[in-house]
């Protein structure tokens, strides 16, 4: 399917299409650390060029037959500083839900800065908006504070701890509609 390129801009971030070869080494340095590994799915710590490519890839794949999804790469002037990503979220057999999913993952420099926050506030004002979306969830692993901090932060509501999702993970799940105002 052939994909119209991304490009969100925000007072301070430029989200757009991840570029798999120019792009490796920043892509090394977000998912080459565990500090960030230790929150995602994928734990990999493969730091190779095509290690991370290939992650890339994947993570564009989950988006390929889905219309206006995907996963980006997030700027601030001329760094990549991290991913945001708008994607069907995986049931227990890994298929997709029927939900959409949004998610996040700085380089460990870049945390502390509100990127994640506002980078996410970004798409989901696209998904909301350009896509029609209804909903919008979001799942973490139970402890991950920070990440639930960017849900409260975008004004997402805590659904409880679930099972149904990425394979029957243990996970807590988020969801904001398209209706109600970020949190602030
Ligand atoms: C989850 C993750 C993206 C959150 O990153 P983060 O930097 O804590 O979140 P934000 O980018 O929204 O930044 C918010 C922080 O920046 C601070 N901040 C500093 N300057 C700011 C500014 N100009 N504007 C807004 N916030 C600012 C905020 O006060 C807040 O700090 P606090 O959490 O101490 O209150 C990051 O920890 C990460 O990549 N983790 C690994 C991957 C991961 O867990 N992904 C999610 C899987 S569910």
């Amino acid at each position: 399917m052939k994909r119209d390129p991304m490009e969100l801009t925000t007072a301070r971030l430029l989200i757009r299409d991840w570029q798999p070869e120019s792009d490796a080494a920043a892509a090394i340095a977000i998912y080459g650390n565990p500090a960030v590994t230790q929150w995602i799915g994928d734990k990999s710590l493969d730091t190779t060029v095509a290690a991370v490519q290939a992650r890339l890839k994947r993570y564009c794949d989950r988006a390929k037959d889905f219309p206006g999804l995907g996963c980006w790469a997030v700027l601030d002037q001329e760094t990549v500083v991290g991913t945001v990503l708008l994607m069907p979220l995986p049931n227990e057999e890994n298929a997709p839900s029927g939900k959409i999913e949004i998610g996040w993952h700085l380089r460990l420099e870049s945390w502390g800065q509100g990127y994640a926050t506002e980078a996410a506030q970004a798409v989901m004002t696209y998904g909301f908006d350009t896509l029609q979306l209804d909903q919008i969830y979001a799942v973490t692993l139970l402890d991950n504070d920070r990440s639930v901090k960017v849900t409260q932060r975008l004004g997402m509501m805590e659904l409880g701890i679930s099972h149904d999702y990425y394979g029957g993970h243990e996970l807590r799940l988020f969801c904001r509609p398209a209706t109600t105002e970020p949190a602030r």
